[in-house]
């Protein structure tokens, strides 16, 4: 090894171009410690594969975090196709995509399943299903546990009720201002279930068409850039990554940060500086899981629903640890967190 040169912290990194399509396949399998890997394919536009990669190793590690916090027995793992700016995908060439990535899939034989992300849906499984057994999240007509949005949507809820309980005593959200990025699928049963508890919502989205979700909910519409400064109890990312900039955390004014966008911080200082304003971050592994657990725990675990949604509702359980943790020894929750994930990751 080269001088200076970082350890590879991932067990094993795949990257192709695909046989069909000639797009970049990368798939990378950050640990099996737990279990054999899991984790989603995202189909997105990047400038380069590379960039492609770097959120592979990034989305990857972050899953080996969430499925030991969540007491899983997984790994985790994440595949990216990098799509070049502008690329619009027909029909067939997505299929030709999608085979790629099975074939990526099931060379991994078993180390590695795969189901949903940004981008994909669970149709897009049940194509991916021809080629290889390795994927989970296909549609419920084809035996899979189907779109995982709701339970995602359904376990930030219980995030969010852990987090405040421990800020005003109450598990009831009525009544809580809540400043929600993105109603896209998650974003939209989230809000849903945060207006029937009769919070009081202030929603934005980069598409304008959502502004029908907002009227139709009684929510009050802001641009991205202004809700981000807007007065609230709870900010609750539910777009994409990377939203917590220091720029945006010097910005917020709200109590606490609590949503199910993967990988919500720019930079780790920025969960430095949430902690210096006295704003509490749930690290997003944490309350993003409810989804993946739902699919792991029916899917490959053999769980009924109802023993799965229970634990979906137990991440209100881990968050009050998390948190009673880190007022203990004076860490943040995302220390208190990584803590509890290293110790079951420690113990395998
Ligand atoms: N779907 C799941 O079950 C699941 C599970 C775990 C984590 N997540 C994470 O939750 C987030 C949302 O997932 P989803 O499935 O709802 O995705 P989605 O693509 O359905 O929705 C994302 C929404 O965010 C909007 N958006 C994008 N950029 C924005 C911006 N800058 N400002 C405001 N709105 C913006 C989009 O227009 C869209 O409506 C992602 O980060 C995803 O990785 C999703």
């Amino acid at each position: 090894m080269r001088e200076g040169t970082p350890m590879l912290d991932h067990e094993e990194i795949l990257v192709r171009r695909g046989r069909r399509s000639g797009l970049p396949v990368v798939l990378a399998v950050h640990s099996t410690a737990l279990g054999p890997a899991a984790g989603g394919l995202r189909l997105w536009h990047y400038p380069g594969w590379r960039d492609g990669l770097t959120d592979a190793l990034r989305l990857s590690a972050a899953m080996t975090l969430k499925f030991a916090a969540a007491g899983l027995a997984a790994g985790g793992g994440k595949t990216v196709v990098a799509l070049p700016p502008g690329t619009r995908l027909d029909q067939p060439r997505r299929r030709d995509v999608l085979y790629d990535v099975a074939d990526a899939v099931e060379s991994m034989a078993g180390r590695y399943a795969i189901g949903p992300d940004v981008g994909t849906s669970p149709a897009d499984m049940a194509v991916i299903g021809d080629v290889t057994p390795h994927v989970f999240c296909r549609p419920r007509e084809l035996g899979g546990s189907g779109d995982s949005s709701p339970h995602t949507a359904q376990g930030t809820l219980a995030a969010l009720r852990a987090v405040n309980r421990h800020l005003h005593g109450e598990r009831t959200l009525k009544g809580r201002r809540m400043a929600l990025i993105g109603l896209g699928h998650v974003g939209e049963h989230l809000a849903r279930l945060l207006a029937a508890e009769g919070a009081v919502l202030t929603v934005t989205d980069i598409d304008d068409t959502k502004k029908r979700l907002a009227g139709e909910l009684g929510a009050t519409w802001r641009t991205p850039e202004e809700i981000i400064s807007t007065d609230a109890d709870y900010l609750i990312p539910a777009a994409l990554g990377g939203l917590l900039t220091p720029h945006v955390v010097r910005a917020l004014r709200c109590r606490a940060v609590v949503g199910p966008a993967n990988n919500q911080l720019d930079t780790p200082e920025a969960a430095d500086l949430l902690h210096q304003r006295a704003i509490t971050w749930i690290p997003d592994h944490i309350a993003s899981a409810g989804g993946v657990i739902n699919a792991m725990t029916t899917e490959l675990h053999g769980l009924t629903p109802e023993e799965s949604l229970a634990r979906v509702n137990a991440i209100e359980d881990t968050v009050t640890e998390l948190l009673t943790t880190a007022d203990a020894l004076g860490v943040t929750p995302a220390e208190a967190g990584h803590e509890l994930a290293r110790r079951r990751i420690d113990a395998a």
